[in-house]
């Protein structure tokens, strides 16, 4: 055992020591004092705008960065960030997160919703960077520590038919993927959610997209839920029991419908069935658990603090899909997650590439550090470009990702290479019926 007077010479040398006085003499007296908006898209993609949220210190080198993105409002969370919640910001001490949380939630007094969920995200991020850095330690130590050292992930196949997806499925089992999230274009269908679309529908989007204008796509539901049990039997057939199989409906069906799809996919076993249902339809939620055993994710629709609660409490679903983007960052994860612990329902953080990889670090921090962690959905395969404006990222590696050990969130951004790289105006596709409703209802 070390002496008392050798702990103390080791602990007076070390970085914790260092850590441990500013921790105690920073404080007081730190303060915000800037917050900064950074709009970028560095790969100039349709769905690649980032809202990137500095808050710099009156210590100087002392800032913390959060990802404020919410597709499809980026310029409205910007704008809500620096004329609503910043000025209220400075000069208080960074360090009072859950202070500041609850003052920032209140403020607008008209609350919740995407603009004012994924503003508050960014800051709790930057807030959490920040108390690393002064800790000293990577933010999953403050969470509680590692519970595990590496995170299970997945990654996602859309085919144009059967064949091109159990293609895709044995590529990725190759690369060392234990679950993969599997969707195909339904027939006489030119488009869906994460399927590749026809050529005459990407000419349509492309000349959208230099009018200005959504793009449109039409979409039936009935092909749909006739051929996901197919694929599903097909893949069983195929590739077998072991891979784990997620699918995302994206709440593109009717509440009837995703009970009966709910049900069909019964026999297949699947890993989860992703948004079944809107948000709103918590009796068919009911109804999904009373006559099947398919597990349920939801999450990352919601956009206010407890929304969905009952689908935890209630014990609808197995896995929570929040996006921490939106859904009030690091604090309102952590929160979740423990919610979640008395009934089982595990963590499956909502981890798209059109959220920037400052969200993807805080998605791992707190997937580390919680114990009732399912998977953690990364975007793997980040641009170059979008590499040159991110200094770290998760690291993938056979099925699994990791985050290093650096303080605070452990990511920096190259201004200069984001500011080079502005704000895209894209909208995502209008969907409709053949006849023209607009879809969903
Ligand atoms: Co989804």
């Amino acid at each position: 055992m070390l002496s008392r007077r050798r702990l103390l010479s080791w602990f007076a040398a070390s970085p914790a020591a260092l850590a441990y006085q500013r921790s105690v003499s920073a404080p007081r007296g730190l303060r915000i004092q800037s917050v900064e908006v950074l709009v970028t898209n560095p790969d100039q993609e349709p769905m690649g705008n980032f809202v990137l949220v500095k808050i710099q210190t009156n210590e100087p080198g002392l800032y913390g960065w959060g990802d404020a993105t919410c597709t499809g409002s980026e310029l409205g969370v910007a704008r809500f960030l620096e004329e609503h919640l910043a000025p209220a910001l400075v000069g208080r001490n960074p360090l009072e997160i859950e202070h500041i949380w609850h003052t920032l939630f209140h403020l607008p007094y008209y609350r919740s919703g995407s603009v004012h969920m994924s503003a508050l995200s960014g800051i709790d991020m930057a807030l959490w960077d920040i108390k690393g850095k002064v800790a000293g330690l990577p933010v999953y130590e403050l969470l509680g520590g590692k519970v595990r050292q590496e995170l299970l992930t997945y990654r996602s196949v859309g085919g144009r038919d059967f064949s091109e997806v159990e293609d895709g499925v044995r590529r990725l089992m190759a690369e060392g993927y234990r679950v993969v999230k599997v969707q195909v274009l339904p027939p006489g269908l030119e488009a869906g959610y994460a399927v590749p679309s026809s050529e005459r529908v990407q000419r349509e989007t492309r000349e959208a997209y230099q009018r200005g204008v959504p793009p449109r796509q039409v979409w039936e539901t009935d092909p749909y839920v006739r051929t996901i049990p197919k694929l599903f039997e097909h893949l069983r057939k195929t590739v077998g029991e072991e891979i784990g199989l997620i699918h995302d409906v994206h709440e593109r069906i009717t509440p009837s419908e995703a009970l009966v799809l709910a049900k069909a996919l019964e026999p297949y076993r699947l890993f989860y069935f992703e948004d079944p249902l809107r948000p709103e339809h918590l009796d068919t939620f009911r109804l999904i658990r009373r006559q099947c055993s398919t597990p349920i994710a939801m999450g990352e629709a919601f956009t206010a603090p407890w929304e969905g609660h009952e689908l935890i409490t209630e014990h609808l679903i197995d896995y929570v899909r929040h996006d921490l983007a939106h859904v009030g960052g690091i604090t309102m994860g952590k929160k979740i997650a423990t919610l979640c612990e008395p009934y089982g329902i595990l963590t499956a953080w909502h981890g798209p590439g059109n959220i920037s990889p400052i969200a993807h670090m805080a998605n791992c921090h707190v997937s580390l550090s919680v114990i009732n962690f399912g998977i953690q959905e990364y975007a793997v395969g980040w641009g170059e470009a979008v590499r040159e404006v991110f200094t770290a990222f998760p690291h993938y590696k056979d099925g699994v990702v990791t985050i290093g050990d650096a303080p605070g969130l452990g990511i920096d951004v190259n201004e200069a290479a984001a500011r080079k790289r502005p704000y895209l105006r894209r909208f995502r596709p209008a969907v409709q019926r053949r006849d023209g409703t607009p879809w969903p209802y």
